[in-house]
Parts: structure tokens; sequence; C-alpha cells
């Protein structure tokens, strides 16, 4: 194993510090690394395997799609890419489909619709796109400038331009960022960065009242919080707000790269042949696999576990913050949770990670003092019991 992390040193460019061990294989929510140490994984690929590693009904799909087409351009029409785009529409408010490769590819479409959008029916001067703090939309040059924090846009100057961002869930002022120039407003429901944190109520109603008023779209950023990750297929759902175009990817091919947008006829109407596109977008087998990720996500009966599981891992975490009084703040919305760690326990968030991994549990950052849990929506519930075990012995061994 050493030799092979010492060839990734030698040989990626230093953009990641992955954990310090090579992955061999997976199943369900387990992850065996190449000494065949077993991982309990509650990091599902970063909220994208939602229906489990390796799962059997997928390569199924996927063996058999292979074998007849997998890539043909978007010259032609692949039939997978249209009966989930009809599912997609049928699951939501959207009457169209934009299938791309990548979340930040999803930003990049929908801000490019919300500006041609504007400048169809109003004017190119209504080009503004508001967006707001500790939010993540990708690392693209617009998704870094949206997200606007200096850890994501230092060093890449100049970034796209026409861009206003406004303290999240701060209703103060809200008004004056917004304009007749504003094209758009992007934001996340739930935001990972800062903790799994959700917009609040009187937010939400001040966003969508000051849109409507200054007739600018609403962009809902469902990248991580789609696909059933907060109990409901896409988290608008439960947030009594409607978008006019929403961002998704990660859980969509649980695995294979692909993205998108759902939006309105009243908005894709303008869009025009030519002026958007991409190569891999919609492709057969990652949209083959899709089919069955909605078919087995979008049932009330699959919803409703992950929100029995929710409470399970909150009562767990709970329970251990009783022991211990280790938490500072636990949050969650369906399977994504947030534990803070006591700001007096002085326990380094990178260092809980790696006794974690050390301990045999694979968990991510949310931010300095939070990690973040985003297990596959099918974990077994004897998997979270032993992996908030392990989670627990790592907390103690860092008190
Ligand atoms: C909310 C959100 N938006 C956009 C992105 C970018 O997605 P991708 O990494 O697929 O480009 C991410 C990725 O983590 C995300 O969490």
């Amino acid at each position: 194993m050493k030799e092979i992390i010492k060839e990734y040193t030698n040989y990626m460019v230093p953009f990641y510090a992955p954990a310090d061990f090579v992955v061999k294989k997976a199943s369900g929510s387990h992850v065996w690394d190449l000494n065949n140490k077993k991982y309990i994984d509650f990091t599902a690929g970063i909220a994208v395997t939602n229906l489990g590693h390796s799962n059997k009904d997928l390569i199924k799909i996927l063996k058999k799609q292979s074998e007849e087409l997998w890539h043909l351009s978007n010259l032609y029409i692949n039939e997978p890419s249209v009966t989930l785009a009809k599912k997609l529409c049928k699951n939501s408010f959207a009457d169209k489909v934009f299938f791309c490769n990548s979340g930040a590819e999803s930003i990049e479409a929908a801000v490019k619709i919300a500006r041609k959008f504007c400048s169809s029916t109003v004017n190119k001067n209504k080009n503004e796109v508001i967006s707001f703090s500790t939010s993540f939309h990708g690392r693209t040059m617009l998704g870094i400038a949206l997200a606007k924090a200096k850890h994501l846009t230092d060093g890449f100057a100049p970034l796209p331009r026409g861009i206003k961002n406004h303290p999240y869930n701060d209703i103060s002022n809200l008004e004056k960022v917004f304009s007749d120039k504003t094209a758009a407003v992007i934001l996340e429901l739930v935001q990972w960065q800062s903790g799994i944190t959700k917009a609040d109520k009187k937010f939400i109603a001040k966003i969508k009242k000051l849109a409507k008023k200054h007739k600018a779209l609403v962009i809902i950023d469902e990248v991580q919080s789609g696909i059933g990750r907060t109990g409901t297929l896409f988290a608008y759902e439960q947030f009594n707000i409607t978008p006019d175009i929403l961002c998704f990817a990660k859980g969509i091919s649980n695995g294979l790269p692909l993205g998108g947008i759902l939006t309105i006829d009243k908005v894709s109407k303008y869009m025009s042949t030519g002026s958007h596109g991409t190569t891999f977008g919609g492709g057969p087998i990652a949209c083959a696999i899709g089919n069955k990720v909605i078919d087995t996500i979008s049932k009330k009966s699959f919803l409703n576990q992950v929100l029995k599981k929710e409470v399970r891992f909150i009562n767990l975490l709970n329970k251990i913050n009783e022991k211990h009084k280790c938490f500072e703040k636990i949050t969650s919305a369906g399977l994504w949770v947030g534990v803070e760690v006591n700001k007096d326990s002085k326990i380094q968030i990178d260092d809980l990670i790696k006794k974690s991994h050390d301990n045999g549990l694979m968990i991510l950052k949310a931010n300095a003092s939070t990690v973040r849990f985003s297990p596959s929506l099918i974990i077994e519930n004897e998997l979270i019991d032993e992996g908030l075990k392990i989670f627990e012995k790592s907390i103690i061994s860092l008190l």
C-alpha cells in the first residue's frame, strides 16, 4: 500500500489530501483496503453511492446497457436518457431536463440558462446572480465566484462578474442586493459547509418575495441534498419553495458521472439549439442506472426508511454526547448529519477523521469544527450502531 501512496504523490497534482489507505473493493456500506482491512462507510463517496457500493441490481443494468450502447453524443437520441428525463419531471416541479456530467456543470448550466432567459425576456443588463456565504457550488470559476470564500478563490482571479454574495440565513438588508438587474438567486436549502444548516423559514419567504418582485429566477442547488438524501426525493419539497431551476448530480447515477438541471417550460422555451451543450452528458449507461435509482428512491416507503435511520443516528449521537459532553451541535437533514465538536474538547477534525479511519470508520469533514456523515441511504441499522461505536471510541481516544 505504501508504494501506491508514494506513486500517488509522485504522479497526482496535489489537490487532495486522501486517507492513508488504498481502497480495493466495496460492497453495500463496507469498504476494504489493499490489506483487507474492513471499514464501515459513512461517506458513500460524498453522498453519491446512495444505493450502496456494488449494488447488484445496478450492476445488472450496467452490464446490459454496456453491451447495447455506451456512447453516441447528443446528436442522437438514446432511450435511457429520455426515460430518465420523463421520470424526473413526473416526480418534481419540472417540465424539462438538461443532462451534464457533474454538479459544477449543472451550476454552470443553471446560471447560463437564467442569464439567457433574462436577456431574452427583459434585456442583457438583467444578468446579476445573488449567492450566499458558506455555500458550495463546485470548483469551476463560476462555482468559486458564487461561493466567494477565500479558501476557494485564492489565486484564481479574475473571476466571473455579476455576482453579489450575501450572508446565509440573514434577512437584514437582503432587499438591498436585489434589483431589477437580478437575473437569479442561487442557494442550497441545506448547506453542508456550515455543518448541515437548513435555510430558515423567514429567509426562504423573503427570497421568494424579492425574487418575485424583481422577476428573478430561483435556482436551487440540490447537487448534494437531492436524490433522497434529506428524506424526500428533493429537499425543496420540505421548504415551501419551488425552484425555477434545480441543479442535481451526485446520487443520480450512484457513482457514474451524471448531473443536470430541472426547469420549467416558461424558462426552457427561450433556450436555442447550440447555445449550450456537452459531449458526455446524458449518456446511456449513466442514465440507465439513473432510471433504477429514481424508481427506487422516489418510493415513499424508501424515503420513510431514510427518515427512520436519521432518527437512529441522532438518538445514538445524543447518547454519546450525554456521556462525554463532546459535541457543540448535532444537526441533520435525512441521512446527512453534521457533528460539531465541543470547542473546549480541543479535538481537531482532521485527527478525528484519521482516528476513525484507523478504527475502521470512514467519515467526512464539513468544516474546521464539524464532521459530516452521508452514508448510503440503504445502510443497515446494525452498521449505523457499529459505526457510531467506532466513532465514540475515536472521540474518547482524543478527549
Ligand atoms: C452543493 C454542491 N454543489 C455543487 C457541487 C459540485 O459538484 P461536482 O463536484 O460534481 O462538480 C457540490 C460538490 O460537492 C456540492 O456539494
